[in-house]
């Protein structure tokens, strides 16, 4: 079979002792794109984090392959070498590093020793791909992030992800702060990874995306699981009627659907 597949089984999450993520199963294929949809404060930031290796959240249980690699084994920089790629919801702003630079050093990070890409082609790439999002060619020497407004940073982890090419990724609301012209730009980016070696993680509230960007599979979190999936007609059923019918099934009473309901 073509592409990787990342395995996430009975995942459990805490962070300071609070567990936010609490049995999360997940199988994403090489050429597979799946849409993660759930109330603010259920647990997706969380989850894409933790996949990536961020140090604030520790796992306390269940297990993260790709392709029957151990990923929690993994240091930061390895997964990110092995072909992960995670768009964060709020990018850091990187002072004193150029956007350029910051995507050279990247590309080499994930290639060997004596393979590194050369300027010339490097900048070939990026060019072409910030074409491809419409990107004004000054954001390249500006500091990574620093001032951009909200959809310039947003379309900025879009050129990363293009340029980085990664065989997982998983875009944490990349849409969110997107005027409309913006939304279509960065969905016609994320489409043209669209191949069998290429499996992708959206998480986004709104339905509009998925108009862009077609999930194979769309799956609701709730209380730090998936409660829900089905095909992209569950997400057009959550635009237009919330999330109230979910809880209705599985007779969750609380409003708050967060970590913190049974304190
Ligand atoms: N450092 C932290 N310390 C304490 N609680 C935290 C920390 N980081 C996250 N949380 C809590 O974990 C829960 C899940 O947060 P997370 O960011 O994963 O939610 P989310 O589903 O991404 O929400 P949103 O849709 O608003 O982005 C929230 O209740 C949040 O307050
Ligand atoms: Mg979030």
């Amino acid at each position: 079979m073509a592409g990787s597949t990342l395995k996430i089984k009975d995942l459990h999450v805490e962070i300071e002792g609070t567990e936010i993520i609490k049995g999360f199963d997940l199988e994403i294929n090489g050429g597979e794109i799946h849409a993660i949809m759930g109330p603010n404060g259920t647990g997706k930031s969380t989850l894409a984090s933790a996949i990536m290796g961020h140090p604030k959240f520790e796992i306390t249980q269940g297990s993260v392959e790709l392709d029957g690699e151990d990923v929690l084994e993994m240091e930061v920089d390895e997964r990110a070498r092995a072909g992960m790629f995670l768009a964060m919801q709020y990018p850091s702003e990187v002072t004193g590093v150029t956007t350029s630079d910051f995507l050279r050093t990247s590309i080499n990070a994930r290639r060997e020793e004596g393979d590194e890409i050369s300027l010339m082609k490097f900048i070939k790439k990026m060019d072409s791909q910030m074409n491809t999002l419409d990107m004004d060619e000054a954001f390249s020497t500006r500091y990574l992030n620093e001032g951009f407004s909200g959809g310039e940073k947003k379309r900025n982890e879009i050129l990363q992800l293009l340029m980085l090419e990664p065989k997982i990724a998983i875009l944490d609301e990349v849409d969110s702060g997107l005027d409309i012209d913006a939304l279509k730009v960065v969905s016609k980016g994320v489409n043209s990874m669209r191949s069998d070696d290429f499996g992708c993680l959206i998480i986004t509230h709104y339905q509009r995306l998925l108009n862009y960007i077609e999930p194979d599979y769309v799956h609701v979190i709730m209380q730090g699981r998936i409660v829900k999936s089905g095909d992209a007609s569950l997400a057009q059923r959550l635009e237009n009627e919330g999330y109230d019918w979910i809880k209705e099934e599985l007779g969750i009473e609380d409003e708050r659907v967060g970590q913190n309901q049974e304190a």
